[in-house]
């Protein structure tokens, strides 16, 4: 009876081979980014190291110990849900060594939104743009958030971010200073098929997909669209979640997208007159793998941020606390194979819920983001709006920290209007928790003045009907 009750699970071969392949399918491309800055620059593995965070010139004990920030990577264990996510060495103390710097040095538009030509020479310090409103700030500040995968900080459609009048789309050209040293950086849909997709050259070289751009350089954001980010929809919220997973696991996205063509296929075939029971299957196991590692990406990506911001405490910002839940929720501890399994009956179960309601009711695509402000012990939801505010510029400065100590490399921040809701003392703290990073980061304003706090630490151009000037 004892003996029942502490015994393993005996697994079959197939299920053994099953989970190694799950394990492996699982090992967080985070890992493989880490891999990837490491192996092309020792020196950006010692800023990770020293920084307590495992890289890949450390990676044979931290895959002989199994563990890489909370995750274990196989030796025979499975990676589960729950607390194990934060990082283990949380109290490994921050190194003095700051991530490389990665900054644009020319930015040239051509038809983007207002400009018809801009042309810019940038030295590596940051930048603030001041005028009017509608001069072409934000329109400076969408494009440069096209220096990353998607459809930049606005989500616009690309016929929309060409020029009104314009005859051959939109492009964007940046000379970076970038994580695998210098790059450049050509994108839009100038002699493209207008409004599908947007192209990419790296150095003059077709790229495969956008997806190349997070080898050069992350780009973040932060602008008053996104205040309401606490009181929002859910989706809201997954988005941003979506998009600081992203910044890390590049794979992410391509995981989102398959899960979604998954989930489209299946409630099609749920549509159907008795469909067949064995691709509905095949869909759902495709949606459980899919769906699980999703799941945990975003945990991990919470862990890691968590531990972050417990490290960084006390600062002139308010310190969120994240949480997931409409998701798996109750299946902390569990390996990854079971979640999987649990999924999949989910699904299974679920096929005649989700026929009549026309849509999976059960999924990743579910999950929200919860958010409390931790010194005040409170939702953020429920939270005075400049102190969302402030929870939310917290929120993205510990992201770009993360960045920052994952990858080696300081992340080029986007923060668009980000003095006017703050007093000057904050804002003072602003910048120099900005400067802190190692980066360069773009801000906006109406006004000059509100940036003198930042000295000779930026450079200061007007922006003027699609025009800018120094
Ligand atoms: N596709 C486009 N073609 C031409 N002008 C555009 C286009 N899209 C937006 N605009 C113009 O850009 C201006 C808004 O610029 P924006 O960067 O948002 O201003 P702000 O400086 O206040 O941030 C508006 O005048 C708008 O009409
Ligand atoms: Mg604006």
């Amino acid at each position: 009876m004892l003996f029942e009750e502490i015994e393993e699970p005996v697994f079959t071969g197939e299920e053994l081979a099953k989970q190694a392949e799950h394990q492996r399918s699982i090992r967080l491309s985070i890992v493989m980014r880490l891999s990837y800055c490491t192996c092309k620059r020792v020196k950006s593995s010692q800023v990770a190291e020293n920084r307590g965070f495992p890289t890949a010139v450390s990676a044979g004990s931290v895959l002989g110990t199994g563990n890489v920030a909370g995750l274990p990577l196989g030796g025979g264990l499975s990676p589960c849900l729950g607390p194990a996510f934060v990082l283990p060495d949380r109290h490994v103390e921050f190194g003095p060594a700051m991530p490389h710097k990665v900054s644009l040095t020319r930015l040239k538009l051509t038809d983007f939104r207002n400009y018809a030509a801009l042309s810019l020479e940038l030295d590596q310090r940051h930048v603030v743009l001041t005028g009017e409103n509608g001069a072409g700030k934000t329109n400076l500040m969408e494009a440069i958030s096209f220096l990353s995968p998607g459809r930049g900080l606005r989500r616009a459609a690309y016929a929309d971010v060409a020029r009104v009048g314009a005859t051959d789309g939109f492009s964007v050209f940046a000379a970076v200073e970038g994580m695998d040293g210098p790059v450049e950086i050509g994108t839009g849909t100038a002699g493209a098929e207008e409004g599908q997709s947007r192209r990419l050259r790296l150095n003059g070289t077709p790229a495969r997909t956008v997806d190349e751009l997070t080898d050069h350089l992350r780009v973040l954001w932060l602008t008053p669209a996104m205040d309401g980010l606490f009181t929002g929809p859910s989706s809201d919220r997954r988005r941003f979640l979506d998009r600081l997973v992203l910044s890390l696991d590049p794979e992410h996205g391509r995981r989102a997208s398959e899960f979604d063509r998954a989930m489209r296929s299946r409630n099609r075939l749920l549509s159907e007159f008795r469909p067949d029971p064995a691709w509905l299957t095949a869909i759902e196991r495709e949606m459980a793998g899919l769906g699980v590692s999703m799941a945990l990406a975003r945990l991990e990506m919470l862990g890691l941020l968590t531990a972050l911001v417990e490290r960084s405490q006390g600062g002139s910002f308010p310190s969120a606390g994240l949480s997931l839940a409409g998701f798996l929720d109750d299946c902390h501890g569990l390996p990854a194979y079971d979640l999987e399994e649990r999924y999949l009956a989910m699904l299974s179960d679920g096929r005649g819920r989700d026929a009549a309601a026309g849509r999976t009711l059960d999924g990743p695509h579910r999950s929200d983001l919860l958010i409390r402000h931790r010194e005040k012990d409170m939702e953020a939801e429920r939270c005075s709006t400049g102190e969302q505010k402030a929870l939310l510029v917290g929120l993205v400065l510990a992201h770009a920290r993360l960045v920052g100590d994952m990858t080696g490399h300081a992340p080029v921040l986007l923060l668009d209007e980000i003095a006017a809701h703050l007093d000057q003392g904050r804002r003072a703290a602003l910048f120099d928790r900005v400067d802190e990073l190692g980066g360069q980061a773009f801000m906006t304003g109406t006004d000059r003045a509100m940036f003198t706090a930042l000295g000779e630490r930026a450079c200061y151009l007007t922006v003027a009907n699609g025009r800018v000037s120094e």
